[in-house]
């Protein structure tokens, strides 16, 4: 009974025409919509009568293309409104849209264009579309009459999104309309990477539906006939349906397909292009009869040929969606629906959608460099062209910019050249922004008033040019000194107001002393010499540490959490002031890499302070700004910064005091005030971590990294709320110190990364690859590394028990098997998920936070106990609906772990 996909992945649209708007009641809220016209006028805001749909014109989102309009006849159907014009690019390799969004949202993202000969040259244009700085796919118009269209659920990682168009020189690339829709973000997640659309069916129907009968406007087609199938169909009262978070319409699931021969199964198969592409799957089930008391249905799932979900009845006025985990692939894929021996009915199957993974691998460039340069633009009215992402990707970067590209780190912009853009103005501070700059070529413009001392501030700057534009004043003596030594070289020719520091009254006599500080003599050469030894030692001997200066640049913005803490309205305080409150520092209540920490008492409140040891903190000036930084991050899973010292040679952190401790002590039981911690604890506490990870990582711009997550920086408060602490310290520590080096910025030993010895950079994803560690400890209670001999790794322990695929085996024997079994196998494999040895397999944290809250519900449903989202200590429990969305993992074991074909080499076991 295999039916064949169409191989393509681009939609058929006659669908434009006969889609159902459905029984319009009254209008459905269109608040998480952004939907385009291109090329209409700029004022144009309209609804389409047809959908109900609301669209404005493109002019706001772009500054360049001109307006087309389709021609009638070349076209056989009529389309909507949004279809009849077009925007084109006849200039430029590459022009974008930028279009506002909120980061870290879900969004179905589809694109739509439809020739229709607008340009009269009757020749239908092939182009490329990119992702913001990522090539998403390939538009290649066959025909004038079809429109084709393009869709992605993505998650953006910025405030705005671009959407460029790319000229690959197979004619004049177009676009008709750009629409946005907001999804609810716990669904359609993925381990990584976006999907695309590949198809989506409603079963059983001769129609096709979109908004507004789907509040996310997302398309779903007949699938037409199909002889092994039988439609069929009843209506659902919409008032007393139960839905999901996925809200597929009640029309969609009123219909459903089912087996023409009773006793057969229904199968449903593809064969993808190339056989490495992953594949997500999404089924939604609901049984549209009322079965009499003497009638079942029941089925099994199969995926290519291995069970996927077991004895699934669909529920009657209620939604079953059952959907992947994790991409799937092959030759062939194949999902078959089998009777089980009790059922008396056929299976049935109401809605399918199928996405292919894409993965974009291009970051994009550094945020605080990107803000700058969008500053100077608007600041100065750069004509150029400058759109899109200023770096990425290489071929169409910016003009007059350089960038570095090191392996996945955000491209930084090293050289930037506005030479002859008739810039007129002040040198603007901003500039300063672009920490990585090492040259800079102002020349030729007409910009005025005194050459900035923020230049000398600029570390890499090796090469600055500013002739001939009308600078006054005195050159800084900090420019003039690094020049003298060698540093840098300053052009600061035909300018005939600026002299050199000290030597101006002589100089405006004297017009022709123009300076130039290029070093040219012998004497000059030697010094160079030296002056290039001296720097390059530097640069090897302080390597580890770049990290720490690239942190140091960011001015992480959190958004806003409540603060609880406004309590403490001082926050600096004297040496006097911390001997008193620690009572002459009586109560020590722990000891780390950084100092030691004591207990203390604001007013009422307890804190702990903790001291710095005075050699190894960055001076006055540095450990004040880092601090302040720190203390304005705020969350609940977040140990806050209260207040510091910084009195002279003491210096100390001083935060909310946590009462019981780290959640190392208690996972190992040493301590007699240790608490014993169940499983649904355990999960409390690796839930809790995880959203402050996800917080440091998108909550705050630019992302903090921690460095040095271990379950001893994980501490618990007297409700064993988990918190992180010890973030963003490493920016606190200077450069020389050896002692510290190792333990800042290389994390801890058993934690780090193995990825950092190869690339030398700590990312966000060492960070997860220390939360799997974590994570790995909660499970099973063990060292990070084993005392015996061999010093076995956790991962190395766990990864052996897991081909056994006995689970009592790896989780902590004192739970004496009092956990949820499938709820332990999710926990092991989120955390095998994290410590992957290559860091683009590691899951993303927010995928990380929605797993694990997952896991927490499945151990819930076990004790009878509510929803993972409401803590113990709140009042009301609310019943959590689980059965509604039900994952294949809710099966005894995992399929992926049951069927021995888990990819070992894909492991972090090599440690
Ligand atoms: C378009 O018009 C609608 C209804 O008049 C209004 O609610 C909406 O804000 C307008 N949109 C824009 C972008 O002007
Ligand atoms: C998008 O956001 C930026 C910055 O917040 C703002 O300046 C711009 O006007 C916004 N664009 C549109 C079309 O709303
Ligand atoms: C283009 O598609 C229309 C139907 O949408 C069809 O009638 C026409 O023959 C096609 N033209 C070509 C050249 O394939
Ligand atoms: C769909 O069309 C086929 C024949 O074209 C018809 O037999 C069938 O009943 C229709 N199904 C529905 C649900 O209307
Ligand atoms: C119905 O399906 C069963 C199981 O696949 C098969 O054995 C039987 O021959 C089929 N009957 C007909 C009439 O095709
Ligand atoms: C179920 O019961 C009804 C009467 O209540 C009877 O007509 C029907 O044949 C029974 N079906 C089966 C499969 O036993
Ligand atoms: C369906 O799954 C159950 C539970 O694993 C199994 O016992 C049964 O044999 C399966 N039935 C079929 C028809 O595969
Ligand atoms: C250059 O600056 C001087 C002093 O500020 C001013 O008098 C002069 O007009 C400026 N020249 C030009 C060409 O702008």
């Amino acid at each position: 009974m295999a039916l064949k996909y169409l191989p393509s992945y681009t939609m058929s649209m006659s669908f434009l025409v006969v889609f159902l708007g459905g029984l319009r009641v009254q209008a459905q809220d269109q608040s998480g919509f952004i939907s385009i016209d291109c090329g209409a006028p700029a004022d144009v805001n309209y609804t389409e009568p047809k959908t109900g749909i609301n669209y404005i014109s493109d002019a706001n989102f772009v500054n360049t293309g001109v307006s087309g309009t389709i021609i009638p006849e070349t076209i056989n159907t009529v389309y909507q409104r949004q279809m009849m014009n077009v925007r084109s690019f006849p200039e430029g390799k590459r022009n974008c849209y930028r279009i506002n969004i909120t980061r870290g949202s879900t969004y179905l993202i589809r694109t739509n264009f439809l020739y229709g000969n607008y340009d009269g040259l009757n020749r239908a244009p092939q182009f490329d579309i990119h992702l913001g700085v990522n090539r998403w796919y390939t538009v290649n118009i066959g025909n004038a009459s079809t429109p084709q269209v393009n869709e992605i659920i993505h998650v953006p990682s910025l405030d705005y999104l671009h959407i460029c168009l790319v000229d690959t020189g197979h004619g004049t690339p177009f676009i008709s309309a750009i629409e946005l829709r907001t999804l609810k973000s716990d669904t359609y997640v993925t381990q990584f990477g976006s999907l695309e659309y590949h198809n989506r069916w409603d079963l059983g129907s001769n129609n096709s539906y979109r908004y507004d009968v789907d509040v996310y406007d997302r398309f779903w087609y007949s699938y037409g006939d199909n002889k092994d199938w039988k439609q069929i169909s009843a209506s659902i009262a919409a008032d007393s349906f139960d839905q999901n978070h996925y809200k597929p319409p009640e029309i969609v699931l009123s219909t459903a397909v089912t087996p023409v021969n009773a006793t057969a199964p229904l199968v449903i198969s593809w064969e993808p292009q190339n056989p490495t592409e992953l594949y997500y799957v999404y089924m939604h089930f609901t049984e549209i009869e009322v079965l009499p008391k003497n009638q079942t249905r029941e089925f099994n799932i199969t995926q290519n040929g291995k069970p996927w979900y077991q004895n699934l009845s669909p529920m009657h006025q209620s939604i079953n969606t059952i959907y992947s985990r994790s991409g799937i692939n092959g030759e062939k894929i194949e999902y078959s629906l089998e009777k089980t021996k009790n059922s008396s009915l056929p299976p049935i199957i109401n809605a399918i959608e199928i996405y292919k993974v894409i993965n974009f691998h291009q970051t994009d460039t550094h945020q605080g460099d990107v803000d700058a340069l969008t500053t100077i633009k608007s600041v100065y009215g750069v004509t150029r062209d400058w759109q899109g992402d200023p770096c990425a990707p290489v071929a169409y970067s910016w003009d007059g910019l350089n960038c570095s590209y090191r392996g996945t780190e955000n491209p930084r912009i090293t050289s930037l050249n506005l030479s002859s853009s008739e810039l007129s103005g002040t040198i603007d501070p901003t500039i300063a922004n672009l920490i990585m700059l090492e040259k800079l070529d102002l020349s030729n413009n007409n910009l005025y008033g005194e050459v900035p001392d923020f230049l000398s501030r600029l570390q890499h700057l090796k090469m600055i040019n500013l002739e001939n534009n009308n600078l006054t004043g005195s050159i800084p003596s900090a420019l003039v000194q690094k020049s003298k030594e060698g540093f840098l070289s300053l052009s600061v020719g035909q300018n005939p107001y600026l002299c050199e520091s000290g030597q101006c009254n002589e100089k405006r006599k004297n017009k022709k002393n123009i300076v130039t500080l290029l070093l040219a003599s012998v004497c000059g050469g030697l010094i160079l010499l030296v002056a290039v030894a001296a720097v390059s030692w530097t640069l090897i001997k302080r390597k580890p540490n770049d990290l720490t200066v690239d942190q140091r640049e960011m001015t992480p913005q959190c958004t806003e959490q409540d603060d609880s803490l406004h309590q403490f309205k001082k926050q600096l305080y004297s040496y006097s002031d911390v001997v008193r409150i620690t009572n002459n520092f009586n109560t020590i209540v722990g000891k780390g890499g950084f100092g030691t920490v004591y207990l203390g008492y604001i007013g009422d409140t307890p804190v702990a302070v903790k001291m710095l040891s005075p050699s190894s903190v960055r001076g006055y000036q540095q450990f004040q700004a880092e601090v302040k930084l720190l203390m304005r991050v705020h969350h609940t899973n977040l140990t806050s910064l209260v207040g510091y010292c910084n009195d002279r040679d003491y210096k100390g952190l001083i935060y909310e005091y946590m009462a019981n401790g780290d959640l190392q002590e208690h996972l190992s039981g040493k301590h007699n005030k240790s608490k014993f911690l169940n499983w649904e604890d355990r999960l409390r506490i690796a839930v809790d971590a995880a959203l402050g990870l996800e917080y440091l990582q998108t909550g705050c711009k630019p992302p903090i990294i921690h460095r040095d997550v271990k379950s001893t920086n994980i501490l618990l408060d007297e409700k064993f709320q988990a918190k992180l602490s010890d973030f963003g310290l490493s920016k606190i520590f200077p450069i020389d110190e050896e002692t510290h080096v190792s333990t800042v910025v290389a994390g801890t030993p058993g934690y780090l990364d193995p990825d950092y010895y190869i690339s030398n950079r700590l990312t966000h994803k060492s960070d997860v690859y220390s939360f799997g560690v974590v994570l790995l400890e909660i499970i099973t209670s063990q060292p990070v590394i084993a005392r015996n001999e061999e010093r076995t790794h956790i991962i190395q322990w766990v990864g052996s028990l897991i081909a056994n695929g006995d689970i009592n085996a790896i989780v902590d024997s004192r739970l004496e098997g009092d956990f949820d079994i499938n709820s332990a196998w999710k926990a092991v494999e989120i955390a095998m998920a994290c410590v992957s040895l290559n860091p683009s397999e590691r899951p993303m944290m927010r995928m990380i936070v929605t797993e694990l809250k997952e896991t927490l519900a499945t151990e819930l449903t076990r004790t009878k106990l509510i929803d993972p989202d409401i803590r113990r200590d709140s009042v009301e429990p609310v019943t959590f609906n689980l059965d509604t969305e039900l994952t294949p993992l809710a099966s005894i074991v995992p399929p992926e772990l049951a069927t021995g074909h888990m990819n070992m080499s894909k492991m972090g076991y090599t440690l």
